[in-house]
């Protein structure tokens, strides 16, 4: 049984559960997160007031359990509201919060090469039918960042399929979508035979494309398998080696540029380890092709960004991190670009390799995983 106790001049809240495990909640941070229909559209769920709609000195004068609901009274509205205690304990913010940089979200999991054995995977004709396969499909992408899928049509513009499973094309200067194969008079090394080294997609742009698709429509070419190294496990590994060449990494942006065809000059500044203000890792940022001059890392502290910077590039080289797979035609896989890099081996000339390559956004993606795992039939915009 909860029980509930007014603190403070009725400026805390203080939840005891069973246990006898106390939570405590700031008098503001409740009224704020009222759920009855005035603050709140019943619909939508959407907030109908801003915070200037709350007295400053909201304090709580009631407080008290009725029939497993929680009813409390904040003066000097004289507004009483009832909240669910299961709610406002699975939203506790009175917790040990992770504090050292480079922490991650509950959901990620890192990995090496060792995932080789159990790459994650879905069939084509399974998540597009099927919610629950859609689900796990979904949520080992967003575990591993990345994911592979099998057995889908071998027709043009089939990644556009994938891309509906979860969200919208991002369309950029390469087009809405693009072709990876060999040209004679390549406008971009992606479309020669060389390998290429592990990278994400695009740092010049901001926003950055947070998801890619590379679809395979054509694969007679020997070699050409991909590759995708986890940029997470690769950031944590420098950082364990050298926590002062990561956070001098994470401290100072890097440049990045593109301006390879007709009427494009892309740049970015951002750093190549992305943190979070409170230490969260977010985003790696890593490709040798489109990295601009380095202007913004103090004198003092250039020599150590560039160890750093080379250190890093080993361990992405390091097969030791690289899971590898061969796509062949109708398969693809989906990748995050802000985690997880992806490269080329070479290939031959002979023979025939064409993959068709798009972008789209992970919000979609995280939208359509929650909103399944919520088993709601239809995300709302
Ligand atoms: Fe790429």
């Amino acid at each position: 049984m909860i029980s509930a106790e007014v603190t403070e001049a009725g400026r805390v809240l203080c939840l005891r559960d069973e246990t006898g495990q106390q939570t405590r909640f700031h008098a503001i941070w409740l009224r704020d997160n009222a759920f009855d229909e005035k603050t709140r559209n019943p619909g939508n769920g959407q907030r109908l007031i801003t915070l200037s709609d709350i007295p400053a000195d909201t304090c709580i004068t009631d407080a008290g359990i009725e029939g497993g609901m929680l009813r409390i009274t904040f003066a000097p509205e004289g507004k009483t509201v009832a909240y669910d205690p299961g709610w406002l304990l699975a939203h506790a913010y009175d917790r040990e919060h992770p504090r050292a940089s480079g922490w991650l979200a509950p959901h990620v999991e890192t990995w090496d090469a060792k995932l080789q054995s159990k790459v994650p995977s879905g069939d084509f004709g399974a998540v597009s039918k099927d919610g629950n396969a859609l689900r796990a499909w979904l949520s080992g992408l967003a575990r591993y960042g990345f994911a592979k899928l099998e057995g889908g049509p071998v027709e043009e513009g089939a990644l556009f399929k994938v891309v509906d499973l979860f969200g919208h094309v991002r369309e950029t200067n390469y087009g809405r979508h693009f072709e990876v194969r060999t040209e004679v008079n390549p406008t971009n090394l992606a479309y020669t035979g060389l390998g290429l080294q592990a990278h994400t997609d695009n740092p010049y742009r901001d926003p950055v494309p947070t998801i890619q698709v590379l679809y395979c429509l054509e694969s007679s070419a020997a070699g050409g398998e991909n590759m995708v190294v986890d940029g997470f496990a690769a950031a944590l590994r420098l950082k364990a080696e050298n926590p002062e060449g990561f956070n001098c990494l994470a401290r100072h942006c890097a440049r990045f540029e593109y301006a390879g065809s007709k009427g494009v000059a892309l740049r970015a500044r951002r750093p190549m380890i992305e943190l979070a203000p409170d230490g969260e890792l977010i985003a790696v940022r890593f490709n040798n092709r489109s990295a601009a001059a380095l202007t913004d890392i103090p004198y003092d502290e250039m020599a150590l960004y560039y160890d750093a910077y080379r250190r890093l590039g080993e361990i992405i080289d390091d097969p030791a991190m690289e899971v590898t797979f061969r796509l062949e035609p109708g398969e693809c896989f989906v990748v995050d670009n802000t985690r997880v890099l992806h490269a080329r081996k070479a290939y031959s000339g002979t023979g025939t390799r064409w993959l068709q390559g798009c972008y789209a956004d992970k919000d979609g993606l995280y939208s359509t995983l929650a909103a399944l795992e919520a088993g709601m039939p239809e995300a709302a915009e």
